[in-house]
């Protein structure tokens, strides 16, 4: 039976999640796909993992070279997360001729030329299954079972942890920083919290299933990003007067030939697909032009979920004669992407509550050419009130220049949000 090396580098959450997955289904790889996955090597400083899972220490170091000068390795799976060392590390192992599978989306993301090159050079392959959705195969499904479709946009909930906690916060009223500890702890959260609340994590996974759909790399720079921090209890709960769900999403559209690509928080309507996926589950809504609707659903971090991405890569790597390429080169340019898009908003201020306030609010927005869909009124203390809207369709530069002259309005005191709504 062929017989496939492999290194682990790193033996972290989702490192050691796959060491358990390699071991568990050995017999059964074996058996279905005829090939044995032998782990040879394993990178890591803390040879305590290694102990625990049972891995000869003769097989563990921190030095890169006893990956790239064995010739029994093929296939090298990569845990560390974040640019260096990975990149370097990687570079060197498809310059030997290996394949690389990793779930590192912010390497991906700012490198795939680089890394593509490499590997195109030596025949090696690169897969990245686990980089977008952790378990959920959205990655294949896109680039080898939509063919016979133009995508016209994915609508995605790509992070887990921002989901967990605006999931906590919508459903139990949590507050937003004790969730994010539970979520820390959970293991569901990158290293610095900033990369999921601010929405970065999102932006590198976006990226890369971006330039899958549209066959055009499109730069995680070029993706408009806003975090959930400003996200507050008091919004969620005017949200769910208007049936509407709030989520992180990262959305990509193909409009008339223009790419709109966004992160942010979103109102949804409580019966859309995605409002469904609860907790640190992730959820992508595809759309293409024969298939129509597609969605998918799973676990998007976490050891077993994304090591369960990473093994089905490593079988790939190992049982294929040829890699699959990846062609494009040609990065979407300015003119590819439309920044003044349509959308509806929720917009929620607070107000003097006096006679004529509304209608001159109202008046604001009308002269602006916006249309309300749907408004909640609620007085609050001190002679204020809170007036809360949710527009009909209007392009984002229209919105801003009426924000601008809402915030000038001598009746507003003060925008308390404003949150995009994608029906
Ligand atoms: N921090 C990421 C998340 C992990 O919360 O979804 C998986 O990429």
């Amino acid at each position: 039976m062929k017989k496939v090396g492999i290194a682990l580098l790193g033996l972290g959450v989702v490192g050691s999640g796959t060491y358990r997955i390699l071991e568990s289904k050995k017999e059964k790889i074996m058996r279905d796909f005829g090939v044995e996955l032998e782990v040879r090597h394993v990178l890591e400083k803390d040879t305590s993992k290694a102990v625990a899972l049972g891995i000869d220490l003769s097989k563990v170091s921190c030095d890169i070279e006893n990956v790239v000068k064995d010739d029994k390795i093929s296939v090298v799976a990569e845990f560390f997360g974040g640019i260096e060392p990975a990149r370097t590390f990687l570079l060197a192992v498809l310059k030997a001729g290996k394949s690389i599978v990793t779930s590192n989306k912010e390497l991906f993301s700012k490198h795939w030329p680089e890394l593509e090159a490499a590997a195109k050079e030596t025949g090696a392959g690169i897969y990245f299954e686990a980089s977008c959705g952790g378990g959920v195969p959205i990655i294949r499904a896109l680039h080898e079972s939509c063919q016979g479709n133009d995508i016209l946009e994915i609508k995605g909930i790509v992070n887990g942890t921002t989901n967990y906690i605006l999931s906590n916060m919508s459903e139990h009223g949590s507050d937003y920083a004790e969730t994010l500890k539970e979520a820390q702890k959970l293991g569901y959260a990158e290293a610095n919290p900033s990369a999921d609340v601010d929405g970065f994590d999102s932006t590198y996974k976006l990226s890369i299933l971006s330039s899958l759909a549209f066959n055009k790399r499109v730069p995680y720079t070029s993706i408009y990003r806003e975090g959930i921090s400003k996200v507050t209890i008091d919004d969620i709960k005017f949200g769910k007067e208007f049936g509407l769900t709030v989520k992180l999403l990262a959305i990509s559209k193909n409009v008339n030939g223009k790419i709109e690509a966004h992160v942010y928080p979103a109102f949804i309507p409580d019966d859309h697909p995605l409002a469904k996926v609860s907790g640190a589950f992730n959820g992508i809504y595809v759309v293409g032009d024969n298939v129509g609707e597609l969605m998918f659903y799973g676990k998007g971090a976490g050891d077993l979920p994304t090591g369960s991405a990473i093994v089905s890569d490593i079988v790939y790597a190992a049982t294929r004669a040829e890699h699959r390429r990846y062609p494009f080169i040609l990065e979407a340019e300015a003119q590819d992407f439309n920044d003044d898009f349509v959308s509806e908003y929720f917009l929620r201020l607070t107000v003097k509550d006096e006679t004529g306030v509304l209608s001159a609010i109202t008046g604001i927005l009308g002269k602006a050419g916006i249309s309300i869909d749907s408004m909640v009124q609620k007085a609050g203390s001190n002679g204020k009130a809170t007036l809360a809207f949710v527009t009909q369709k209007t392009t984002e530069l229209t919105f801003r220049k009426a924000l601008s002259e809402l915030e000038a309005a001598p009746c507003v005191t003060e925008i308390n949000s404003v949150i995009r709504v994608e029906k």
